[in-house]
């Protein structure tokens, strides 16, 4: 099949290269010149691991170009899919500037093929309210006049940075939503490589598939923030969430995914798609109160946390109300993507703690094994970052670990030791055990279990 991807980004490079892999002609779009230009040299601008292999061998294959060019990637495609960025404000306001560009910049190339050409399929990749792939429907059918055949669909993804290949590659499921039986079955066709394991395809109205990608991500950002309220508590009654966890996940229907206690999340999808539930719900006048819950306590992780960095400290307050004790104190930062496996800081709970540090007068040195340079770009003056783990802890008066990268698993205890100022170890991930901090001659903060000094 012919295909176009619009946007090289996390999704839709990732689905891009899969299905180019799979013997799709694929063409991906972006506006970005550089992206495209380091894409056409087969270099990632991603971290995403295996994704690089596979654009080399497709490209080399002829099955994978990349361009800046609409009317070229719009005019011979059987399939378009839209998969730029729908970020959104605080209040969950989904900004749908890039894609009604994109369905605008679809439309002009469909008018000017006219009436005669083969029906394409606009789908939507993208995050996007519920409606939204109607409004882009009836956007486009305006601009195109009655007579151009186009249909549309929604496919929502489902991929994990830092997995993203071997999740579009193998999914649980794929959910498609359409309007006639013809676009379902172009898709159960495109898709049928990717489930031979016998996993589902789910086709179903275009509505319900929007509203699929939005509960399952809320439903995970829930677990995530209901593990956080159940360590808080732990925290106050000297509780361990560690055991708590597997008292309660060996249930089967709870289960032990999904519910590990820390920073809370990040990244650019579980906080805008919790909040676009929120803003969903008031729009319909019904208020999204689990919903709201998620997101509040989600940001109160931060704040718990970044408290306990304040309060082994001291002073809690300063010059100008802020906690005085941070003043000059140099914090070592491990990790700085929202997590493991990818170089995606966005929304990562290691930004939100670096600034209010440095607000406070710290001096923060960040290292991040794939982030740095996305971090450099972000924080600017706020933190220097080094390019190695032990460096970063080098005169630190504690070491915060932000992001459970695996080789902050099992560290030199006595490098860091040696290297630290003093060794104050505030871990956001639980990767540590009390006990053996203890025995290390480190104090030990982490979440929902008591500190060890
Ligand atoms: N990142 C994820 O893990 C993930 C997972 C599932 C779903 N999603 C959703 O997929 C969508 C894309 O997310 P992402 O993380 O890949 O975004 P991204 O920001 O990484 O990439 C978006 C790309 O679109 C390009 N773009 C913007 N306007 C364009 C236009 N008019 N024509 C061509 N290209 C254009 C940008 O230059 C950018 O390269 C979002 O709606 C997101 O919620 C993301």
């Amino acid at each position: 099949m012919r295909l176009t991807m619009v946007g090289t980004g996390y999704v839709g490079l990732v689905t891009g290269v899969c299905f180019a892999n799979t013997g799709n002609d694929v063409t991906c779009l972006d506006v970005d010149a550089r992206k495209i230009e380091k894409l056409r040299a087969n270099q990632c601008p991603i971290y995403e691991p295996g994704l690089e292999e596979l654009m080399e061998r497709n490209a080399r294959a002829g099955r994978l170009t990349y361009t800046l060019d609409k009317q070229a990637a719009y005019r011979d495609a059987e399939m378009i899919f839209i998969c730029v960025g729908t970020p959104s404000d605080e209040r969950g306001h989904t900004d749908l500037r890039y894609v009604h560009q994109a369905a605008d910049d679809i439309a002009d190339v469909l008018k000017a093929l006219g009436p005669s050409q083969p029906r394409k399929v606009i789908v939507m990749k993208s995050t996007v309210p519920v409606g939204t792939t109607f409004e882009v429907r009836d956007r486009i059918r305006a601009r195109v006049g009655p007579e151009i055949p186009f249909a549309v669909a929604d496919n929502p993804e489902f991929l994990k940075e830092g997995d993203a290949v071997s999740d579009f590659n193998r999914p649980d499921r794929v959910v498609v939503g359409v309007e006639d039986e013809a676009t379902g079955d172009a898709f159960r066709a495109l898709y049928d490589p990717f489930v031979r394991n016998g996993h589902p395809i789910y086709v179903m109205d275009v509505l319900s598939a929007e509203m699929v990608k939005y509960a399952s991500n809320n439903f995970l950002a829930t677990k995530i923030s209901f593990i956080n309220e159940m360590a808080n508590l732990c925290e106050a009654y000297g509780a361990d969430i560690g055991r708590v966890r597997e008292g309660m996940c060996s249930d089967k229907r709870i289960g032990n995914q999904f519910l590990y206690p820390g920073l809370g999340y990040g990244g650019s999808c579980f906080p805008k798609d919790t909040l676009a539930c929120i803003m969903m719900g008031d729009k319909a006048g019904i208020e999204a109160t689990l919903s709201k819950a998620v997101h509040a306590v989600n940001q109160r992780q931060r704040e718990r946390f970044f408290d306990k960095v304040v309060g082994h400290f001291g002073g809690k307050t300063g010059i100008g109300g802020g906690p005085a004790g941070l003043q000059g104190k140099r914090l070592a930062f491990w990790g700085i993507a929202f997590k493991p496996r990818t170089d995606d800081i966005r929304e990562a709970p290691a930004l939100t703690l670096i600034r209010k540090a440095a607000g406070y007068g710290a001096v923060c040195v960040a290292f991040d094994p794939v982030a740095n340079a996305n971090a450099r770009a972000e924080l600017g003056p706020a933190a220097e970052i080094v390019e190695d783990m032990y460096e970063a802890t080098r005169g630190a008066d504690a070491l915060i670990v932000s992001t459970d990268w695996d080789e902050f698993k099992s560290p030199d205890f006595a490098r860091v030791k040696g290297l630290m100022r003093t060794p104050v170890v505030f871990d956001g991930r639980n990767l540590y055990r009390p006990s053996a901090m203890r025995t290390l001659g480190f104090t030990h903060y982490s979440v929902g279990r008591k500190p060890v000094r």
